[in-house]
């Protein structure tokens, strides 16, 4: 029997317009957000929000009372893994969390859940929110790879027109391998074939995926490597998913292929990734994630000229907040009237 109200409480911040709009588009919650009891975000996607704002112990006392009362949760508070268990423990009645990020299944893991409440409660993330400015990232990575922009960048700053002029790869041609077709693999794929490219991706299923012309399993990935120019990586970061791009892969890339990341930072072997872009293996990496994070000041990477860090902000854009809510709101359809909801962590494997 479908529910007929759902109490939701907000426990991480939500600008009063986006509540407005969750509630225009499903009226049958009670959407409870007090907002002095939430930090202030410093920008959109600010889900963790203002680290410097403090509750009274009043408040702390008020906050915890109104997030143990949800039947639904809008994010866990502070963003960490502790407080999710925390509340959980507290509230027996609570049904299903809402979480922030597309890879909300760690903080899951983090929050060390029984079986019984991993049974009991339904996690949600946000994959695929990130999918638009992620996918645009993507494209940015491999043509700066293929541009020779850190060359041309040399040149200019030495004021020098450069004698020699030089062949630029073509994204139109070449062949790209996407390693992750969920979301934003998908909408990669359809961008790039878009742009004139040849795409493969990897699956662990027998998936169609508009845009890609060649599935292949993960298993075949250092056999296989050395077609591609480009390697787009978006998988999340699970056990499972560790070191998959790893030494035997990258060293039988298609010299002078360009790898981006833009999944987790623990699925490429970092070292690995080192040692080949100074082989010239890898000719050119763009990378919005590390391990770890941040990325120590010493780390060789920074130095590599022929790397481009993105400080883990290239899925930020100011529409992340407005998607969330969206997405938030048809789940919520979906909850209310017993149907499937749209990206419910997989508690096995924590994604
Ligand atoms: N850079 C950022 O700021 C940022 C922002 C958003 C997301 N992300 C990261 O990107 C990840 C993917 O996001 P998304 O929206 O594309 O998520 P998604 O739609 O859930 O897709 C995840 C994909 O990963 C595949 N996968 C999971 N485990 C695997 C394994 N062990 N071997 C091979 N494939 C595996 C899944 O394949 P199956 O279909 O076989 O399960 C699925 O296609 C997120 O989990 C997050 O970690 C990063």
């Amino acid at each position: 029997m479908p529910n007929e109200r759902l109490r939701v409480v907000a426990a991480t911040p939500i600008p009063d317009e986006l509540v407005a709009a969750v509630l225009a588009a499903e009226p049958r919650i009670d959407f409870v957000v007090d907002q002095s009891l939430l930090p202030p975000m410093r920008h959109p996607g600010d889900h963790a929000g203002d680290p410097e704002f403090r509750r009274s112990d009043e408040q702390q006392r008020r906050y915890e009372e109104l997030v143990d009362s949800a039947q639904v949760l809008y994010g866990i508070p502070g963003e960490r893994p502790s407080e999710l268990r925390r509340t959980v423990e507290a509230n027996p009645a609570l049904e299903w969390v809402q979480l922030m990020p597309a890879g909300g299944g760690a903080q899951v893991r983090g929050a060390h859940l029984t079986e019984e409440q991993l049974g009991r409660i339904r996690f949600t993330t946000t994959a695929g929110v990130h999918a638009g400015p992620l996918s645009e990232f993507c494209v940015l990575g491999l043509l700066a790879g293929f541009k020779s922009l850190p060359r041309l960048e040399e040149h200019q700053r030495q004021h020098d027109w450069a004698d020699g002029r030089w062949i630029m790869k073509r994204l139109d041609g070449s062949r790209v391998l996407l390693v992750g077709l969920g979301g934003i693999g998908s909408l990669t794929a359809r961008k790039l074939a878009a742009l004139g490219a040849h795409v493969s991706g990897t699956s662990r299923r027998d998936v169609a995926v508009d845009g890609v012309e060649e599935v292949i399993h993960p298993d075949a990935l250092a056999d296989r490597v050395g077609e591609f120019d480009g390697i787009v990586v978006s998988l999340p970061g699970t056990p499972e998913t560790e070191g998959l791009i790893n030494a035997a892969v990258l060293a039988n890339a298609k010299p002078g292929a360009v790898l981006v990341n833009v999944g987790r930072g623990t699925v490429v072997d970092q070292d690995a990734l080192v040692e080949q872009l100074r082989a010239g293996r890898i000719g050119f990496a763009a990378l919005d994630v590390t391990t770890p994070e941040p990325l120590p000041a010493e780390h060789p990477l920074w130095d590599e000229p022929n790397v481009l860090i993105s400080p883990h902000t290239a899925a930020l854009s100011d529409l992340e907040d407005e998607l969330i809510a969206k997405l938030f709101a048809d789940n919520c359809t979906r909850y209310l009237d017993g149907r499937e909801l749209i990206n419910p962590v997989n508690t096995r494997e924590f994604y």
